[in-house]
């Protein structure tokens, strides 16, 4: 499957890099084009690179590993150019200070992929996933997964069962034993 990454950051990399070393096809992509190339490079030749609106347009596939808050602002860069695609959400509403992590209270009772179902629009089929693991713990247990070890638990929730469904062989090329946790009004 052809896998768009938004942000080679912390989790876009090494999430990439086990969606790569598994077979996928993955373009990197970030603000700073340098850390898209890095991210890529560190997959071995297995990956490219482009700009944000490369990687969508590439991916059957994308994921928004950005921070929470950055949500308004790649919809605003990509233009439309997310309408209809399957778009995996691990973004977490915790911003760092001092060292710490700090949860932010999402607005109107919303869950956090449901507030950023809102913000993406009716149009984006959300998942989702990878929002539970630290990205260490996440190349660690998925390395771990794929190499035939004890494979570790990843949930995902989603409203559009078919993109639910086409995320799962993801999650499992990952490492690890997909879980499907309902809809987004039941996600973490
Ligand atoms: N790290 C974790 O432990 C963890 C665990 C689970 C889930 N998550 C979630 O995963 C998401 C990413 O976290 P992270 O730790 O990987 O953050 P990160 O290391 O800061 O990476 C995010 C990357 O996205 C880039 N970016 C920002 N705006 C962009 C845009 N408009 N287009 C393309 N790239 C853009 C950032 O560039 P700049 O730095 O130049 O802005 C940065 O390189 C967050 O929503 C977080 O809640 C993180």
């Amino acid at each position: 499957m052809r896998v768009g990454i938004l942000g080679s950051g912390r989790l876009g990399t090494p999430l990439g890099r086990l969606l790569a070393v598994a077979g996928h096809e993955v373009c990197f992509s970030d603000a700073d084009p340098a850390r898209a190339a890095a991210a890529a490079a560190e997959c071995g030749g297995q990956a490219r690179h482009g700009s944000p609106v490369e990687a969508v347009r590439f991916g059957e596939v994308v994921v928004m590993a950005v921070w929470w808050e950055a949500f308004p602002a790649v919809v605003e860069q990509l233009g439309g150019a997310l309408a209809g695609k399957i778009v995996i959400d691990p973004s977490n509403p915790i911003t760092e200070r001092d060292g710490a992590a700090t949860a932010v209270a999402v607005p109107d009772g919303l869950t956090s992929p449901q507030y950023q179902q809102n913000v993406l629009g009716p149009n984006v089929r959300l998942v989702r996933t990878f929002n539970t693991k630290y990205p260490n713990e996440l190349l660690e247990l998925g390395t771990a997964g794929q190499r035939g070890g004890t494979r570790a638990d990843m949930p995902y929730w989603g409203d559009d069962d078919a993109a639910k469904k086409a995320v799962v062989p993801l999650i499992e090329a990952a490492g690890f034993t997909a879980i499907d946790g309902g809809g987004l009004s039941d996600a973490l």
